[in-house]
């Protein structure tokens, strides 16, 4: 059976009103990643990290799929192969366009950990620090998202599915973060076809057969197209 394997990232919300990260006026231009985005930044001022992820998940909450988003969705509904998304995006705008076999490998907005038993749970839309764990009662409860320095979720059968894939596409990633940036290099080795759909050169582009580029919310329904017109 025909496999695709897209590895999603933060371009493809970015129609959506979701900033991206490394963009003009990205979200890493507004925070330092270790103030906001590691664990030792969280052990030193969780406030500001519950703010930010509270901010953050008041805008996913609010934000809609856009086309790119609704093309993949009617792509797995269509498709008569194995498809899977790894997004590296903690937005739930796969889902909300209808997408299943949807993989987090950096967490999602919508979860929230507890820092001593691992219990996990529906994050509340606002978090604070102190929070309790509903579980174990440690006021030690966090977003569910992978830190920097952290192991990304499900990469066990995330690189099963690099090294199976047939076609593997990245739709708005930089490729400037591993090991999502590695899994062309991967995918095309075992002979999967490589299409990077982006606005611009990521800097692992040379990883990919075929490069287009232009918005996710053009780029990626035409894609669908193609590939439903087989
Ligand atoms: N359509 C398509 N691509 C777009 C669009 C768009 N409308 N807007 C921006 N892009 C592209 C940019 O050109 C860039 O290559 O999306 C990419 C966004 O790159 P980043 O901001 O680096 O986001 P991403 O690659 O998802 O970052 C990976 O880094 O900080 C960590 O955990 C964070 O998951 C994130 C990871």
């Amino acid at each position: 059976m025909e496999k695709i394997v897209i590895l999603t990232g933060a371009g493809i919300s970015a129609e959506s009103g979701l900033g991206t990260f490394r963009d003009e006026g990205g979200l890493w231009a507004l925070h330092a990643i270790e103030d906001v985005a590691t664990p030792e930044g969280f052990a030193r001022d969780p406030g500001l990290v519950h703010r930010f992820y509270n901010a953050r998940r008041a805008q996913a909450a609010q934000a809609t799929p856009n086309p790119a988003h609704e093309a993949l969705a009617r792509l797995q509904a269509g498709f008569h192969g194995d498809l899977w998304i790894v997004t590296q995006n903690v937005d739930d705008l796969h889902e909300k366009a209808g997408s299943s076999n949807v993989l987090h490998m950096h967490g999602s907005l919508s979860g929230a950990l507890c820092g001593a038993c691992d219990h996990r749970w529906p994050a509340p839309l606002e978090m604070a620090p102190g929070d309790q764990c509903p579980d174990c009662g440690a006021p030690a409860a966090r977003p569910d998202i992978v830190w920097f320095g952290e192991i990304p979720y499900h990469m066990e059968r995330i690189w099963e599915l690099v090294e199976t894939a047939d076609i593997f596409a990245a739709i708005g990633t930089s490729g400037q973060v591993y090991p999502a940036a590695a899994f062309a290099q991967h995918a095309g080795r075992a002979g999967a076809h490589c299409v990077e759909l982006n606005l611009e050169d990521s800097i692992n582009a040379r990883d990919f057969a075929e490069t287009r580029r232009g918005p996710a919310s053009t780029l990626v329904p035409e894609w669908v197209d193609e590939i439903l017109s087989h």
